[in-house]
């Protein structure tokens, strides 16, 4: 165009205004503004011809020019606009989250077996009416062993047996028995109780052995329990723990809190061998001393009470010969237990 053309001026903008309807990316965009709307745009150009008409039509012919550059404009801004909106939502639509869609998170551990096999022992316990409950892991030497009827002089106060901390009167427990004690002295009798929990001897770790181990204790006193209730209460637990075919026994036994004392056996088929009775724990009639030192009648009532290892409980169950599998913290080692794994006890 090299000189003033309306009509010219007109088709062009005609077709930018067409163009513009059909432009749906912002590369096409910028293409766009490149052809019509730079410096180099015929727009552009014929707005400096203007200079070139006689003077009388200048006015007008600006007047076109400008009214022509501002439908471009305004046609390019609301067209730049929905393709922003547009790639917007298009952005949004691949983005959005479906919240019904199964979701694939990864499991990062696993609970260690004795905390599965704690859970089902309260479960049991709670089931049949008793009470959970706890005392402290580092215990004064009274509840521990004198409040249970053990002498001054006993070998398990050894220190070969026991872990003594640098405080006068204090010892790691080794057992859940003094809990039997606080639960009394806090709750006073009748008093059913299952106390599962944590406890220290000086051992060294081997296959059989480990320094910390765990127990549930086992305490009912009401003023007509005897030892057929102890009987009892053994054998369904025992048939919770390793199926309902199980087998117990009580065999004497001694221990300074009971009398009588006794150890509860099971009997194993697959024991090495061929089938016998194993020792589960130890089991007795709360001895009248105990009741004595929390200041209960023994004259009115009457104990049972028992003592189970849970290492013991879960190396039987499941036939697993090393006790460094349990204090280990293998990952693969416990998930063997998780649902769909090894299979706990039957239920009785
Ligand atoms: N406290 C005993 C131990 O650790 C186990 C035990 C035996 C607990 C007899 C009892 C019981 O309650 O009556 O060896």
């Amino acid at each position: 165009m090299s000189s003033f053309n309306i009509s010219q001026l007109t088709r062009v903008v005609n077709e930018a205004i067409l163009a513009l309807d059909n432009i749906k990316t912002s590369e096409n965009l910028k293409k766009f503004k490149i052809k019509y709307l730079s410096a180099n745009s015929q727009i552009v150009k014929s707005g400096k011809l203007i200079s070139t008409l006689p003077a009388d039509k200048r006015a007008e012919a600006g007047q076109k020019v400008s009214q022509f550059k501002e439908t471009i404009l305004h046609k390019y801004l609301e067209t730049a606009e929905k393709i922003e909106n547009d790639i917007l939502n298009q952005r949004l639509k691949n983005e959005s989250i479906d919240i019904t869609l199964p979701f694939n998170r990864r499991v990062l551990g696993a609970r260690h077996p004795l905390s599965e096999l704690i859970d089902e022992i309260e479960d049991f316990f709670t089931s049949i009416g008793w009470s959970i409950s706890d005392g402290p892991e580092i215990e004064a030497e009274w509840f521990n062993f004198d409040a249970l009827n053990f002498t001054p002089d006993h070998p398990a106060r050894a220190m070969q047996d026991t872990f003594y901390t640098t405080q006068p009167n204090l010892v790691m427990r080794t057992h859940t028995s003094p809990v039997q004690i606080r639960a009394m002295l806090s709750q006073g009798v009748p008093i059913y109780i299952a106390v599962p929990g944590k406890v220290f001897r000086s051992d060294e770790l081997d296959a059989t052995h480990s320094p910390v181990f765990h127990q549930v204790e086992g305490l009912a006193v009401d003023t007509n329990i005897n030892l057929s209730d102890l009987k009892g209460i053994l054998s369904i637990f025992a048939k919770k723990m390793f199926g309902s075919q199980a087998k117990t026994r009580i065999r004497p036994s001694y221990f300074p809190f009971t009398e009588p004392s006794g150890e509860i056996d099971v009997w194993f088929e697959a024991k090495k061998g061929g089938g016998g009775w194993i020792e589960w724990g130890g089991c007795g009639m709360v001895h009248p001393n105990v009741l004595r030192s929390v200041g209960v009648n023994p004259d009115k009532y009457s104990g049972l009470a028992f003592g189970i290892g849970l290492e013991r409980t879960l190396n039987l169950r499941h036939s697993i010969t090393d006790m460094h599998n349990l204090v280990e913290g293998d990952i693969r080692f416990a998930k063997q237990f998780i649902q769909g794994g090894i299979k706990g006890g039957a239920s009785a």
